[in-house]
């Protein structure tokens, strides 16, 4: 079975083709930091009409690439939500107005399934049942996942999203949009020890987590060492290391509880911060330790992409029901998905 996938949730235009037998035959991203980077931050706007500008030249070359003529397509997979709204219309009525012409079925995938199935996109392909942790600008969340759409929410965070965390303390430290990765970097010349933050809700017992404190305590931080005319290159990277280093002790503590909470042995990440090379290594050690294996998907399908929506598509084709209008949603609760028995 063939898949194209479409993401248009945000800021990124995101193609795919997937095969069920041959895996991921091409795919292609193109990423509005650019458009947004002046302002800051993402205005919708201008995302949904870079979306219809790029969309349909991008569907093209990506089929090229697989070798795939559209009438090969078994189906197109797109973005249902959450995300803004008026970035996914665009998705949504590419994907399901190329479908209506080529007579094949369309399915609106929920943006956060991609992520959690992403890493299934990887070799070796992780087996069911494992816990997810699920960590982007959005979302810091960990699910028990029994299937396809058998997910159950363990913990999440009561405020920021650690991504979040990541770009409003790069702010911050003055680094431009989009803040993670630059904080990531501006970390490596960090000195351990260099700072000293809190590591919020790590004894909370529970599976809760808070990252809003923490950017406040860099902006404290920052405030004092203003006020002492020492707020120099060096002090910020350390604060970028320690910053780093607090949400990767809180993460790494809370996986490990998670795992054990499920009884499972298998830890999957996905979503943007999952790029972060510092996480990825923690993970990997005290998962070992415990026995337990770590799967991430690529780093390119960390962050947002058509290929996890063309893999959660072809998943759930068989959902797909001709005609009838559509819809998006902005909002979307993972939980509400119908589960599917059998996997391909
Ligand atoms: O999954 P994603 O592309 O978009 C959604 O939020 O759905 O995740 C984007 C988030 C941003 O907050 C970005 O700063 C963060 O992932 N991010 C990182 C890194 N790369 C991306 N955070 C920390 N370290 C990174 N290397
Ligand atoms: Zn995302």
């Amino acid at each position: 079975m063939r898949v194209l996938g479409i993401e248009t949730s945000c800021d990124e235009t995101g193609v795919a083709v997937y095969d069920t037998a041959a895996g991921l035959l091409a795919h292609r991203l193109h990423s509005q930091v650019d458009l947004h980077a002046r302002y800051g931050g993402v205005v919708p706007e201008l995302a949904s009409r870079d979306h219809v500008r790029r969309l349909v030249p991008l569907i093209e070359e990506v089929l090229a690439e697989a070798d795939t003529p559209r009438e090969a397509l078994d189906g197109i997979a797109y973005t249902e939500g959450p995300g803004l709204a008026g970035a996914l219309l665009v998705g949504a009525s590419v994907a399901q107005g190329l479908a209506f012409a080529l007579g094949k079925p369309a399915i609106g995938i929920h943006h956060l399934e991609g992520h959690l199935l992403s890493p299934m996109l990887a070799t070796p392909r992780p087996d069911f049942p494992f816990v997810a942790l699920l960590v982007s600008g959005g979302h810091t969340q960990f699910y028990d996942v029994a299937g396809v759409g058998r997910y159950r929410l363990l913990g999440d965070t009561l405020d920021d999203a650690a991504g979040e965390a990541f770009d409003k303390t790069a702010t911050l430290l003055g680094l431009p949009y989009p803040g993670g990765p630059a904080l990531a970097r501006l970390a490596e010349s960090g000195r351990a020890g260099g700072a000293s933050l809190p590591r919020p809700m790590i004894d909370s017992g529970d599976l809760a987590m808070s990252f809003s404190g923490l950017k406040t305590a860099v902006m404290t931080a920052v405030r004092k060492l203003e006020a002492r005319g020492a707020l120099d290159a060096q002090a910020k990277a350390d604060l970028a290391r320690e910053f780093e280093s607090a949400v990767v002790d809180v993460l790494a503590a809370k996986a490990i509880a998670a795992l054990d909470d499920a009884g499972r042995r298998t830890l999957v990440v996905a979503g943007g911060v999952g790029a972060n090379l510092r996480l990825r290594a923690r993970l990997v050690a005290d998962a070992a330790r415990r026995g337990a294996g770590v799967h991430f998907p690529d780093i390119a399908f960390c962050t947002d992409n058509g290929a996890m929506i063309a893999l959660a598509g072809a998943l759930r084709l068989h959902e797909a029901r001709a005609g009838g209008g559509f819809t998006v949603r902005p909002r979307w609760d993972l939980a509400s998905l119908p589960a599917v028995e059998a996997n391909a």
